[in-house]
């Protein structure tokens, strides 16, 4: 039986960017290293593909993951985080390639590794693509919207959206994550987080924060301001000023409540 597992390393660097290796372990949930005055917080993720065992369950014990992660991966990072200018996407290439080589640590069973560098953005490699990584940021707008279809009655219109078809719309604070594929450069580097922001903000965020989706937005007059057309109309907005950073759209996903979010994605 074929799995994937994934497996989360939650670690804390001096502010320097030194890594503690001999930190006593006594809550590795929260982080080991933990955090000392004002260091820094990271979380590793990596992921495994392979069969789980018939008789035991496990495809891999997630101790081995921890191990190869604190031992390959985690002085990566440190060494790179005490350069003013780390390079993220050769140090994303770097870590895969150490934890899953064949005879590796992991031994070709990684097919992913994401670390996440604040609560809103991260940067993951795949063992598909070594050569782009993949750079994700979140954003916030507050809108307007009313859910509503001439190609239904008023009364369907009624009984389909429930309170959502209120004649006066309704608001939320909507919130996107856009991931783009970012090439790695010859210097290591990939799409700096704040061209990010900059090229969202322009492209998608003025447009959309404290509008009436239905009114002043144009993309949606004629079409439904759902959080599935929202996806995509976003996706739309940003393809073209995405492409030209030289960077490849991959997905975007908004949240409508902190209990739905909807994910486009080409070929999905
Ligand atoms: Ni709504």
């Amino acid at each position: 039986m074929r799995v994937e597992l994934a497996r989360t390393i939650r670690f804390c660097l001096a502010a320097d960017g030194s890594l503690d290796v001999d930190a006593e372990v006594s809550n590795s949930f929260a982080a080991w290293p933990p955090m000392r005055g004002l260091g820094r917080y990271y979380e590793l993720t990596v992921t495994c593909v392979g069969d789980a065992d018939r008789d035991t369950g496990y495809f891999m014990n997630i101790k081995r993951i921890d191990e190869a992660a604190r031992t390959h991966a985690l002085p990566a990072i440190s060494a790179a985080a005490k350069r003013a200018d780390a390079p993220l996407g050769r140090l994303m290439a770097t870590m895969i390639s150490m934890l899953g080589a064949s005879g590796g640590p992991l031994d070709r069973t990684v097919v992913k590794v994401e670390l996440r560098l604040t609560p809103t953005v991260s940067i993951g490699i795949e063992v598909s693509d070594m050569t782009h990584v993949l750079v994700s940021q979140q954003f916030e707008f507050a809108a307007a919207h009313r859910l509503h279809t001439p190609a239904l009655s008023d009364t369907e219109n009624r009984e389909v959206f429930g309170k959502c078809n209120n004649p006066a719309g309704h608001g939320h604070n909507y919130r996107v994550e856009v991931t783009v594929r970012s090439p790695i450069d010859a210097a290591g580097h990939a799409i700096e987080v704040g061209a990010l922001d900059k090229l969202v903000d322009v492209a998608v965020i003025e447009k959309l924060d404290h509008k009436h989706l239905n009114v002043d937005v144009p993309q949606f007059a004629s079409l439904n301001p759902s959080v599935e057309h929202i996806a995509k109309v976003v996706y739309d907005m940003l393809e073209s000023p995405v492409a030209k950073r030289g960077v490849k759209l991959e997905q975007v996903r908004v949240w409508e409540t902190s209990k739905t979010v909807c994910t486009y994605r080409p070929g999905i």
